[in-house]
């Protein structure tokens, strides 16, 4: 945002999927700063010409007041989400407006300064003196389209962590994860390998934000025993993979100092409510037996 602003821009435009994290807080951040933002959001074909409803990540764009404008995943995949991009951006020059794009996830060679800055700030804190002598020996996050990983393995390896970042992707073939790592990585002139730095595993399960019952299950467990609040896309996916891992190689886990990044992505849940209805606790009506002297008018509540 703060090269948007540089460059003189009046306006954003980023693309991601129908319920995307990363489209949210660019239509947030693009309001803090007063500009207007468009989103391309990707859908199923039997969804693209309908509106596209309230739930999760949709209602936050839409109560900012982000232009929602839809396409369909085989679009995205046949035309490509950089000529998508530059579609909007040539209707908005025509317009007379100074648009600056902002690729999916955020993932280009600027983007992975956040998650850099964010192993910068781990470090901080582990230097604190109530941590005492922690240290960690791998992160674990989720990968979708890899600025994330790229920033933390990026991160560790510039600061003192120096742990391995082990990815579970959410979606997509794993040699392309690595492919375009590594052309991050390139593009920052980092002269490393993303082979070296990484281990990316599958994890999509039934597909990129589609939820097996197992998936739910686990996060309603860790939710239930932990408090944390997984969400269903990424985090929930990763600590899913992440927990069968340590089952299937206990040894490749044993005595290692985990640190498992929760990315966020809450409102993501919001739109697997249907999904989750029968794994959520039970209610019932209040049991009132004798109805008890009547309310004190004193009383106010
Ligand atoms: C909540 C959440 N976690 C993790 C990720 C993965 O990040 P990346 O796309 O940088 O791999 C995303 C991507 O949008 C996300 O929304």
């Amino acid at each position: 945002m703060a090269d948007a602003m540089s460059l003189g821009a009046d306006c954003i435009i980023t693309i991601g999927a129908i319920q995307s994290n990363h489209c949210r807080a660019t239509a947030i951040a693009s309001k803090y700063l007063n500009l207007d933002c468009f989103l391309i959001l990707c859908t199923s074909e039997v969804n693209v010409d309908k509106d596209p409803g309230l739930s999760g990540n949709l209602l936050i764009e839409r109560l900012v007041g982000a232009h929602v404008e839809l396409a369909t995943w085989e679009e995205f995949e046949k035309i490509g989400s950089l000529a998508l991009l530059n579609l909007v951006q040539e209707r908005l020059v025509k317009e007379g407006r100074r648009p600056y794009i902002i690729p999916v996830g955020g993932s280009n060679s600027l983007g992975t300064w956040g998650y850099i800055e964010a192993v910068r700030e781990i470090e901080q804190q582990l230097q604190q003196r109530e941590f005492g002598e922690v240290s960690f020996d791998d992160i674990v996050a989720a990968c979708g389209s890899a600025g994330t990983i790229v920033g933390l393995s990026l991160g560790s390896w510039l600061s003192t962590l120096k742990a391995k970042v082990h990815a579970f992707a959410v979606g997509g073939d794993l040699d392309n994860y690595y492919e375009y790592a590594q052309a991050l990585l390139d593009e920052l002139q980092a002269n490393l390998r993303s082979c070296d730095l990484l281990h990316i595993q599958d994890e999509k399960g039934l597909g990129y934000a589609i939820s097996t019952t197992e998936e739910l299950a686990f996060i309603k467990e860790v939710a239930e025993t932990t408090g944390v609040i997984l969400d269903p896309v990424y985090s929930g996916k990763a600590a899913y993979g992440f927990s069968k891992d340590v089952k299937k190689n206990p040894a490749k886990w044993a005595g290692r100092k985990v640190l498992f990044i929760h990315t966020g992505g809450i409102f993501g849940l919001y739109d697997k409510s249907k999904q989750l209805n029968d794994t959520v606790g039970k209610w019932n009506r209040m049991e009132i037996h004798d109805l008890i002297s009547p309310k004190d008018s004193s009383q106010f509540w």
